[in-house]
């Protein structure tokens, strides 16, 4: 038995205005009010929908994230936001290497380290993306890609500062195409870096480190990733837009 508690994350990608954002939430924390306690719940809108959001689901099991994060603390860098800026809007989480900001904005490895470290200094919970692509899968390098991803985007951290640290592993071919990926092909992967965090931070964070799958994520195929022994949770990216949806992939049937 562990103690990884489920978590199950929504990614609105960039979609919904203020307003839209505001009703979303409004609607989701209505459906999801009485609902299981044992399970850890995050929405993680646009950067502008952040504090209106957080007021609306103030007192619920909605928890807040942003999609991204810079590492500086404050200073002349148009156009990014500052930890304590998400921390002051009410973030508990921050999701850091989306394949989307790896692919189209050159967050590298080590971009995706310093993000880490400026959520884990100022107290946020990273959600660290990593997965192959169709390429990558296809010539048998999804371990290798899997290995570098997490060594250098961790390099030069303690086991200490892992400790609330959630790993979300995306195969690009899976986002937003409607491929899952199988619930073996999860399963594998998943533990497969669990072995990574054991060879490289020990038994302990391994084994309570959570590691979400995400990639197409529906109500219909949730309860089956979930029944893996090493999926923890699930990042969401369309089906996390429509609040019904969303909430029944929460309320998922085991
Ligand atoms: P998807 O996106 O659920 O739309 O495939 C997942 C993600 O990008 O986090």
């Amino acid at each position: 038995m562990t103690n990884r508690t489920p978590l199950i994350a929504g990614n609105w990608k960039m979609f919904k205005t203020c307003p839209e954002a505001i009703e979303t939430a409004a609607q989701l924390v209505k459906l999801l009010a009485g609902a299981r306690e044992d399970i850890d719940v995050m929405i993680a809108p646009s950067f502008t929908a952040l504090a209106p959001v957080s007021d609306v689901i103030k007192g619920s099991c909605v928890s807040l994230g942003a999609q991204n994060i810079f590492w500086e603390a404050q200073g002349a860098f148009t156009g990014e936001i500052s930890p304590a800026m998400l921390v002051s809007a009410g973030c508990k989480y921050v999701i850091i290497g989306h394949s989307e900001r790896r692919q189209y904005f050159n967050e590298t490895d080590e971009t995706v380290n310093k993000r880490i470290q400026a959520a884990v200094n100022n107290n946020l919970i990273p959600v660290m993306c990593v997965g192959e692509s169709e390429k990558e899968r296809e010539s048998k390098n999804t371990f290798s890609v899997l290995d570098k991803q997490v060594k250098k985007g961790l390099e030069e951290f303690s086991p200490d500062d892992l400790e609330r640290l959630v790993i979300a592993y995306e195969p690009v071919w899976a986002i937003g195409t409607g491929k899952t990926a199988t619930s073996d092909q999860a399963q594998e992967a998943h533990q497969f870096l669990r072995s990574v965090f054991e060879k490289s931070f020990g038994n302990t964070l391994a084994k309570s480190i959570r590691i979400l799958y995400g990639g197409s994520v529906k109500p219909n195929n949730i309860a089956e990733l979930m029944a893996m022994p090493d999926v923890d949770g699930a990042l969401v990216g369309g089906a996390s837009l429509d609040p019904e949806t969303f909430s029944n992939i929460v309320q998922f049937k085991r």
